[in-house]
């Protein structure tokens, strides 16, 4: 199958063209190299020992989107491009609404054009806003959304629902993505966030290479096991891997637009996640403690009841796993 990866440079866009490659799946990429770099696609191919196809190009560029289809045959879509820190999307919301919400927008025209009505998109958990219950299931309520980012994955569920019922060709599946985590096992692909990281594996890997003094642990007075706060962190490779059950169901059945949790539906606290990688990778995270950060939940993993039925998808990998994978990357650039 040609399966068009959009941001397929990016950290969970490049994890998954190696899934893709690895199952037989002719790739092509587009990406504009925002929060990428163009030497990932060496690292896809040497991984895989197969050829990537890469267009350096905006998916907000509607024309050379349409292009894109006129060269290839594509089956199916899977849609990562997008803005993602959540503390920018504060700051710059109109940045976020315009790039999240005119990419989705010419994507899905440039694929209707060419017949083509497959397509994972690339959703997250923060959807569910300060969650209704935990573990979180799909009849959970949506929002409200807690930061503009978490919107626009928000709006463009709502609009892919909205033009899933229009044309009623289009299959869609929406992931909700809980903590993705981890680097690939050999190393040449990972997370490698622009400036200070905001999220908790990509400043652990900082501190404890001594780029950054020391973890800020944003508060030890909520009510879990230890105090601080529990996530559903999900290695890269797995939720690399689900990608691949929901391209195979959208291609063996006629789902219309359905979501699901892609977790493991485990929760881990932040000090769990800091002694894990301290005991696994023998070095030292020093850290403090520090108020609690606006807007966070006190816990927030899923239930994946509905992807393991559905998609038959189950994540593997263990938290030993995704403290050892991201260190590694980061010893290995
Ligand atoms: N944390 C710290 N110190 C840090 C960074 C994080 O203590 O420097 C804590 C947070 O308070 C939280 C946990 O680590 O308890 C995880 O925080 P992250 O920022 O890594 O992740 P979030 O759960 O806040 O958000 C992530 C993604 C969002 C996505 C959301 C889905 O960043 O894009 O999961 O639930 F929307």
């Amino acid at each position: 199958m040609n399966v068009l990866v959009t941001g397929g440079l990016g950290f969970i866009g490049s994890h998954t063209c190696v899934e893709l490659l690895n199952e037989g799946h002719e790739v092509i990429v587009v990406d504009n190299l925002y929060n990428s770099k163009i030497e990932v696609k060496n690292y896809i191919e040497n991984i895989t020992k197969k050829q990537v196809k890469v267009y350096i190009q905006d998916v907000c560029d509607k024309e050379g989107m349409k292009q894109i289809f006129k060269e290839n045959k594509i089956d199916s879509v899977i849609h990562f491009a997008g803005y993602k820190a959540v503390g920018e999307s504060v700051a710059k919301p109109l940045m976020y609404y315009e790039n999240n919400l005119i990419s989705t927008f010419s994507l899905c025209e440039a694929m209707l054009e060419a017949e083509c009505y497959n397509l994972v998109f690339s959703s997250s958990a923060t959807v569910y806003g300060t969650p209704e219950r935990t573990p979180i299931d799909e009849n959970c309520r949506l929002g409200p959304t807690t930061n503009p980012y978490g919107t626009t994955k928000l709006f463009i569920e709502q609009i892919l629902t909205d033009l899933q019922f229009a044309n009623s060709k289009l299959n869609i599946a929406l992931l909700r993505y809980f903590n993705p985590v981890g680097a690939h096992e050999s190393g040449l692909l990972g997370e490698d966030p622009k400036g200070i990281p905001n999220n908790l594996m990509p400043y652990i890997v900082k501190v404890a290479s001594k780029e950054l003094e020391k973890l800020h642990v944003f508060g030890n007075d909520y009510d879990t096991h230890d105090g601080t706060g529990v996530r559903d962190y999900i290695h890269v490779v797995d939720l690399a891997k689900g990608h691949l059950c929901a391209l195979n169901k959208l291609n063996t059945e006629k789902i219309g637009i359905d979501c699901y949790n892609v977790g493991t539906g485990v929760g881990y606290s932040v000090l769990d996640m800091v002694r894990a990688f301290e005991k696994e990778n023998n070095l030292e995270v020093p850290f403090v403690i520090d108020p609690r950060r606006p807007g966070d939940v006190a816990t927030c993993y899923s239930n994946p009841d509905k992807s393991c039925k559905e998609l038959g998808f189950k994540a593997m990998k263990t938290i030993e796993d995704m403290v050892r994978d991201s260190w590694k990357f980061v010893e290995n650039s």
